[in-house]
């Protein structure tokens, strides 16, 4: 696993969309899989500048996105594909018919099991972005006795409806379940990029950079066995986890 500390959050983002933005020079169709979370927000802006500025071209690129809410419309303002239009899609140059995120609606199921074939249809992503959760989670496998390998309906922990509640009127309006990515989808990304901020991030940044363990109490500790991993945090998140 690669550690780059930054001096701050905004550098942690600089940092992420630098190699997001190699990446796609480097390879024009390269197939990305996004996070949302209020995390990648500053990644996403610079991303978008880079394409106003004409330095970035992702007309040939391909997205996935890790997960959607339950229950919740594509257009609902908190869906995660209302989330990736306004904050991303909206503001490059992508094909929005390149894009993906599981549909909330319906059959969940069988959304999932399209999200698993999204994953790997023409190989799987080059680079997956990742979040992480307060307690570990990525995308929204959540800490537990198990995890779960292909894309799969999640039920959220009350830790996590309580942390996402901030995005709603109120804690009852949180979907308590999502559609998300599997560890197998996750892990079988070429890059596995994580940024993490905010000392409610601590604890699980100190299992996943201090600790040897690999544990399913804290998913993001998998990162330990790709061959590939980049984790982004600045010097205040480092502190606190205790890493020097
Ligand atoms: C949600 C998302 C995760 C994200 C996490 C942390 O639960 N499903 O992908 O990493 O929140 O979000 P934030 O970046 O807002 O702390």
């Amino acid at each position: 696993m690669k550690l780059i500390v930054t001096k701050s959050y905004e550098e942690s983002c600089s940092a992420a969309a630098d190699i997001i933005l190699q990446l796609v020079k480097n390879k024009p169709t390269a197939k990305f899989g996004f996070a949302t979370g209020s995390t990648p927000i500053p990644i996403y802006k610079k991303m978008a500048e880079a394409c106003k500025a004409g330095t970035a071209d992702f007309a040939n690129a391909r997205t996935v996105n890790l997960d959607e809410y339950c229950g919740i419309a594509p257009n609902h303002p908190q869906s995660y594909r209302y989330f990736m239009d306004t904050n991303l899609f909206n503001n490059i140059n992508i094909n929005k018919a390149n894009t993906f995120v599981a549909n909330g609606l319906g059959d969940v199921n069988a959304n999932a099991a399209e999200l698993e074939e999204k994953i790997f249809e023409g190989g799987a992503p080059d680079l997956q972005l990742l979040g992480i959760g307060n307690n570990g989670h990525i995308g929204f496998n959540e800490a537990g006795d198990h995890l779960i390998a292909p894309s799969h309906v999640e039920t959220l922990t009350p830790s996590t409806i309580e942390a996402n509640a901030r995005f709603f009127a109120s804690p009852a309006e949180v979907p308590t379940q999502a559609i998300t990515m599997g560890m197998r989808g996750i892990m079988a990304a070429g890059q596995l990029l994580l940024v993490a901020t905010g000392a409610g991030k601590a604890e699980a940044i100190k299992g996943l950079l201090i600790d040897d363990a690999v544990t399913t109490q804290n998913p993001a500790t998998f990162l330990k066995l790709h061959p590939n991993a980049v984790v982004i945090i600045d010097s205040e998140l480092a502190a606190l986890a205790g890493v020097k």
